[in-house]
């Protein structure tokens, strides 16, 4: 069984003796390469698939959205293993974009990784013939943890494409002034942007007018969603609910956009969106379509509308957990009990050659505490001035979501951390 394997440059060598010759993932046996990252804790997750677990709160809000758009095609079947062609290349990310790196990926060697978006199906939805579409599915990023990161995420992609003619844009013209007499008749505040402008340019090749068409159609449809979701919700009171927009970038997207919400107090990312680019719409062999796609975060989401305080107990199986969400219901979740943290402290040199990325510490102490770690920080870093040596010291949060964990047990973990973080990437416990 595969343990944790680095993939930093500056670490290669030192672990490539660690490394298996294959990994099993699912049942299928993928050969490793230098680039291999993904440790065991991830590819248990793969088969969960929490949007399809019937009341799961994921599953809930993903009915939720596709009720919104009851003439989509609504898909979810998508394997998560992708090439990184169709990840990034297809969607025209440049080859020094830092979503790439091993350090913000999960890779299974070189041809293959764990999809870090679901824009990743953009490709092969447009070209099977879809031409309004959601799709939800599982995506994964390496990152920090905390109450609201998780290696393992859900997002919606939507999608809708428009014939480039002057008679579908007539239509299109004629459905946006609806759309937009509907929204003027709510309690919403959209604080908006110009839909195209000089730091969020119309694509070579898309008429000004045919773009700001299909932009204003984006506009109308997620602020109609995002009202959906978030109107007059508990906490909301009579106050009218809050959006803005902002100009945003995404290699895949011209102009692009992104939404944040008012609520309970905060300003909340919820979703990136924009105009297609054409070369994506080529690439599936689509043409004389324009039309507009948009991502968003599904547990970001949930964690509002639910108050649900930590994202780990999305992968909960405690019944005090799951009983509390029905089909067709948003309810406040009630927590049922807070148990004690426990922090544990490590520092350490770095050896001379070979770093370590905090992401690497984040998936080590993941894989070994599982979801008994609530979170980590980097508590201390400095250089030694006479011998140049590097220090780091982290703090690990540990916490059970369902029960008071053991100082005996606490440290067995905090120790199988610390052992493997000497054997693996080769530090000196200080
Ligand atoms: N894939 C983007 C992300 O994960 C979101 C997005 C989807 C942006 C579709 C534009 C269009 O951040």
């Amino acid at each position: 069984m595969l343990t944790l394997l680095r993939c930093r440059c500056s670490s290669r060598l030192f672990y490539s003796t660690l490394r298996p010759a294959t990994l099993d993932v699912c049942g299928t046996s993928y050969p490793t390469d230098t680039l291999t990252n993904v440790p065991a804790s991830i590819i248990s997750k793969i088969p969960l698939r929490l949007h399809t677990q019937p009341s799961h709160p994921l599953a809930n809000l993903r009915s939720l959205i596709e009720s919104h758009y009851p003439d989509f095609s609504h898909l979810s079947s998508f394997s998560p293993l992708v090439t990184p062609f169709k990840n990034f290349d297809e969607l025209s990310f440049p080859l020094d974009h830092p979503g790439r790196s091993a350090t913000d990926s999960y890779y299974i060697n070189k041809d293959l990784m764990l999809r870090t978006h679901t824009s990743a199906h953009e490709v092969e939805v447009f070209r099977a013939g879809h031409e309004k579409w959601l799709l939800t599915a599982d995506v994964y990023r390496r990152d920090e943890i905390d109450a609201s990161h998780y290696p393992v995420f859900h997002q919606v992609e939507g999608a809708k494409l428009f014939d480039a003619t002057p008679s579908a844009m007539d239509a299109l013209r004629e459905e946006n002034a609806v759309l937009e007499k509907r929204l003027e008749a709510e309690n919403i505040v959209i604080e908006d942007v110009p839909h195209v402008s000089g730091t969020n340019p119309v694509q070579e090749g898309h008429e000004r007018e045919h773009a700001e068409l299909v932009t204003k159609n984006l506009k109308g449809e997620l602020n109609r969603l995002i009202l959906g979701l978030f109107g007059g919700r508990e906490g909301q009171g009579e106050e009218p609910l809050r959006v803005r927009w902002i100009e945003a970038y995404f290699p895949f997207t011209s102009p692009s956009f992104e939404v944040e919400v008012f609520f309970r107090g905060k300003w909340l990312e919820i979703l990136g969106c924009g105009v297609v680019r054409q070369a994506t719409l080529d690439t599936a062999g689509v043409q004389n379509k324009i039309g507009w796609a948009f991502g968003l975060g599904l547990e970001r989401i949930a964690m509002i509308l639910y108050s649900i305080p930590d994202i780990r107990l999305f992968w909960s199986t405690d019944p005090r957990f799951l009983s509390q969400f029905k089909e067709g219901e948003i309810a406040t979740f009630k927590p049922y009990s807070k148990y004690p943290s426990c922090f544990k402290d490590v520092s350490f040199w770095l050896p001379q050659q070979g770093g370590l990325h905090e992401n690497d510490f984040c998936d080590l102490v993941r894989d070994v505490a599982g979801d008994l770690v609530e979170d980590v920080k980097k508590i201390d870093a400095f250089v030694h001035p006479k011998t140049g040596k590097s220090s780091l010291c982290y703090r690990v949060n540990y916490r059970s979501m369902d029960r008071s964990l053991s100082n005996e047990e606490t440290n067995d973990i905090h120790k199988a951390v610390v052992s493997r973080l000497t054997n693996e990437f080769g530090v000196e416990i200080r």
